[in-house]
């Protein structure tokens, strides 16, 4: 891991059932029936066939897709080189700005014809990254999302309401295609009109919710502001992806809901959700489906591959993609592979915890949003609402963290600031402003959550 990417202390992987702090409440494996083929390969066989699909990959990127004809030839390879899994380190990268200068449809290597659907994501800056799926992608992608649903702990029959966004975003689709496959019952709620939603829930009685964190929160306080509590409702299971969150949100959710509440990953270049799921009898990082998804971790900065256990850059190349093959694609998200446990031929990633780009240097201190989240959610007095501020003051840069009273603190908001402060300066090592601002004032999310507002310009 290069110096200047240091990854956040205390952010490492969920600490083993009832290893220090209250024990982890786990859920059960899904019975052997309900595997799937992929599942229940061994590592060695997933080697194989990870190294027969790669290859195939290759091969269909590089006949079909100028880019990578480029790429490749820039670098001397071709897909004949590939004689090993290790091998496919010496192929070039693809990063986001490859997607966005072949916009719109550049990386396809499919006629548009056999094109069936297309998502994008919007970006904060320039133009947005298209991708696109062939009905057998499209199919493809329910069996993986079907699979972390089953991992999650939902079964055929349950009813999943779906509150990721539906549209070119790829959450609610992909959510919504994967219930479907795994024989649950969907509600298409999307995003939004979160009163209603709440009322959906408690009339249709869904045992599934699949949703971004930071929307559960909002959704949590429509509950209670309805005077519902939120633990009486038929929800059995959290399904929470899209955006990073901490163990400390986790056990905030598990607790105000009253579910089991785990991961999902998963990127639009990549497929969408259902990179990665973590397993609800383990709890411990997300299984990579790696019969779709080859995973590699490297040095964001020098670009050399880091062994299993090194924190860096995680990396993806896919492995039965027809429409938008990629090629060693750089994430920017930051974490390290582990081994496998509930499903032990599959490596597990550490739940992300920030992005190269997310990261914030204040004099000399490398910070992620995340760090912030768990100690906010440790501090009495303050709701699980923040928002990190950056200004500029001469050559100094300021962090202020806007954060929400809880309604039963209101009254000790110089208390609950000087708590915040103190646990920052002791947790990360840096002087920050705290802002504690009344309960329910900060702008509340109805997907993914922007946690900094950069007022430094330029
Ligand atoms: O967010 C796909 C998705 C939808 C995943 C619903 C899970 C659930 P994008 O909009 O392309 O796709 O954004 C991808 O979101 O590179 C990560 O930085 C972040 N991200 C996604 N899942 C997680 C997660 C969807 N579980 C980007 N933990 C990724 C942390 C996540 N970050």
């Amino acid at each position: 891991m290069s110096s200047e990417l240091t990854v956040p202390p205390g952010t490492g992987p969920a600490p083993a059932p009832g290893a220090g702090g209250a024990a982890r409440r786990l859920g059960d494996a899904p019975p052997a029936g309900l595997l799937d083929a992929g599942e229940r390969m061994n590592r060695e066989k997933l080697r194989a066939h990870q190294l027969d699909r790669l290859r195939a990959t290759l091969r269909h990127a590089y006949d079909n897709v100028e880019l990578y004809r480029r790429k490749f030839d820039t670098a001397g390879v071709t897909p004949d080189d590939c004689r090993s899994l290790e091998d496919l380190a010496r192929f070039p990268y693809t990063t986001k700005a490859d997607l966005r200068d072949t916009y719109p449809f550049g990386m396809f290597a499919v006629p548009r014809s056999e094109v069936r659907r297309i998502h994008a994501s919007s970006g904060t800056t320039g133009r947005p990254t298209v991708v696109g799926y062939t009905e057998g992608d499209i199919s493809r992608w329910a069996d993986v999302v079907a699979r972390s649903i089953r991992a999650a702990g939902g079964r055929p029959g349950q009813m999943a309401h779906v509150s990721y966004g539906y549209g070119l975003f790829t959450g609610g689709l992909g959510a919504h295609y994967g219930a479907e496959r795994a024989g649950c019952t969907v509600v298409p709620a999307s995003g939004g009109m979160t009163a209603r939603q709440v009322q959906i829930i408690q009339d249709f009685r869904p045992e599934i919710i699949m949703v971004t964190p930071s929307y559960m929160l909002t959704l949590l306080d429509e509950f209670e502001r309805q005077g519902v509590d939120p633990r009486t409702t038929s929800l059995r299971t959290g399904i929470f992806g899209a955006e990073p969150w901490t163990e400390e949100m986790r056990r905030e959710i598990e607790d105000r809901l009253g579910i089991h509440a785990v991961d999902i990953y998963g990127l639009s270049e990549v497929m969408g959700p259902g990179v990665a799921q973590e397993c609800v009898e383990t709890k411990d990082g997300l299984h990579i489906w790696e019969d779709h998804f080859y995973p590699e971790v490297v040095d964001p900065v020098t670009e050399e591959v880091l062994p299993d256990g090194d924190t860096g850059e995680l990396v993806f190349t896919s492995l039965a993609k027809e429409a938008v093959p990629v090629i060693r694609y750089r994430t920017r998200d930051l974490t390290r592979l582990l081994p496998g446990t509930a499903r032990p031929a599959f490596r597990r990633m550490e739940k992300v915890t920030g992005r190269c780009d997310d990261m914030i240097i204040l004099r000399g201190v490398n910070l992620f949003p995340t760090q912030i989240e768990e100690i906010i959610l440790r501090t009495p007095g303050v709701a699980p609402h923040f928002q990190l501020r950056l200004t500029r003051h001469g050559r100094m840069d300021r962090l202020t963290v806007r954060a929400e009273a809880r309604r039963d603190a209101a009254s000790a908001q110089r208390e609950t600031a000087a708590a915040l402060i103190a646990a920052v300066k002791d947790g990360v090592g840096v002087s920050v402003e705290v802002e504690i601002v009344d309960p329910e004032t900060l702008e509340r999310s109805v997907g993914k959550i922007r946690r900094i507002v950069d007022e430094r310009h330029g």
